[in-house]
């Protein structure tokens, strides 16, 4: 039996380890301050979801998870940088995250704003490396190109931006289900599905595996977010380490807002059923993939 447990438990502590080399690479010498910041945010305590999510999907096409290591934490990095932003008081005006004061609630605005924009391009600065292809064939060169874009275009202005930016705009208006599904998909499931695609694909996955795994990493995706709703409803705050009931503070539509708890928890199994069924062409390399479908509906965190 697959133990989901201590399979992230040793992803974590990798990817935290990968993150803080990153971190430290950078010298003391540069605005100690902005430094501090990204430190606090990024290894606070996340689940570190989306880059466990990028190395078992290299895993799945019996690549390397060490290969795809640097798309992993730069995934975690412009996860962190949304987090940032959507923390500020001028988006959803959060001050507990990650068990903890939000960044702009530790060190001020405009630093949370600079760490946020500080993350983002390291994330890029970590991705252009050129050793991560190194020594490597033309062709995993040529697949790092693509990566890069695809993570680019999930977290901008046809992904996450948009999808933030719906949200904002939407707060108080009465929205209906279509537009909703959809802003969930640009804003949160983007990211998720590029975390899961680009650990294939730098993995060596065939193209047919990879259209494969972005069915899973679109339903995984917005099952996330539909679970993130529900969480801010009947979550613990303790286990959640952030605020709950703050959607209907704010009038957000949501899901449970929309079509109640039940029936929002029956649409996040209905997705998590569809990304089970995409793995169907996939041996037990997978098996960690299909235990964190499963688990991104039973969470509790
Ligand atoms: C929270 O993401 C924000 C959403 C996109 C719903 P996570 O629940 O993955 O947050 P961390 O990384 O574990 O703090
Ligand atoms: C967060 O969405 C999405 C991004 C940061 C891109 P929410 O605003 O719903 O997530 P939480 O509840 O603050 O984590
Ligand atoms: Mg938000
Ligand atoms: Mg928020």
């Amino acid at each position: 039996m697959f133990d989901l447990t201590s399979y992230l438990e040793t992803r974590r502590a990798r990817i935290e380890s990968a993150l803080e080399n990153y971190l430290a690479g950078g010298g003391q010498r540069w605005t100690p301050r902005i430094q501090a910041a990204m430190g606090y945010c990024l290894l606070s305590g996340g689940k570190r979801l989306r880059p466990a999510l990028c190395l078992a999907a290299a895993e799945a096409v019996r690549g390397r998870a060490d290969d795809v290591m640097p798309a992993a934490c730069a995934i975690e990095m412009i996860h962190t940088y949304s987090l940032i932003h959507d923390d500020l008081p001028a988006m959803d005006n959060d001050d507990f995250r990650r068990g903890r004061a939000t960044c702009h609630i530790a060190f001020g605005e405009a630093v949370a704003v600079l760490t946020g924009d500080a993350l983002l391009t390291l994330a890029f600065e970590v991705l252009a490396d050129p050793r991560n292809f190194h020594g490597r064939n033309d062709l995993s060169a040529e697949r790092w190109i693509d990566a890069i874009g695809q993570i680019a275009a999930a977290s901008g202005y046809r992904g996450m931006i948009e999808g933030q930016a719906r949200d904002i705009a939407f707060e108080g208006r009465a929205i209906g289900l279509d537009q909703l599904k959809e802003m969930h998909a640009l804003k949160t499931g983007k990211l998720i599905q590029a975390a899961v695609c680009c650990g294939a694909m730098l993995g060596g996955g065939s193209g047919e595996s990879i259209r494969h795994l972005a069915v899973y990493g679109e339903n995984i995706g917005l099952a996330f977010q539909v679970v993130d709703d529900l969480l801010n409803v009947q979550g613990d705050p303790g286990k959640l380490g952030k605020a709950v009931g703050t959607d209907a503070t704010r009038g957000k539509t949501t899901y449970p807002s929309l079509i109640g708890t039940h029936d929002s928890r029956a649409y996040a199994a209905h997705l998590i059923d569809n990304a089970l069924k995409a793995l169907a062409v996939f041996d037990k390399n997978a098996d960690p993939l299909r235990a964190m479908a499963r688990y991104v509906l039973e969470r509790q965190r």
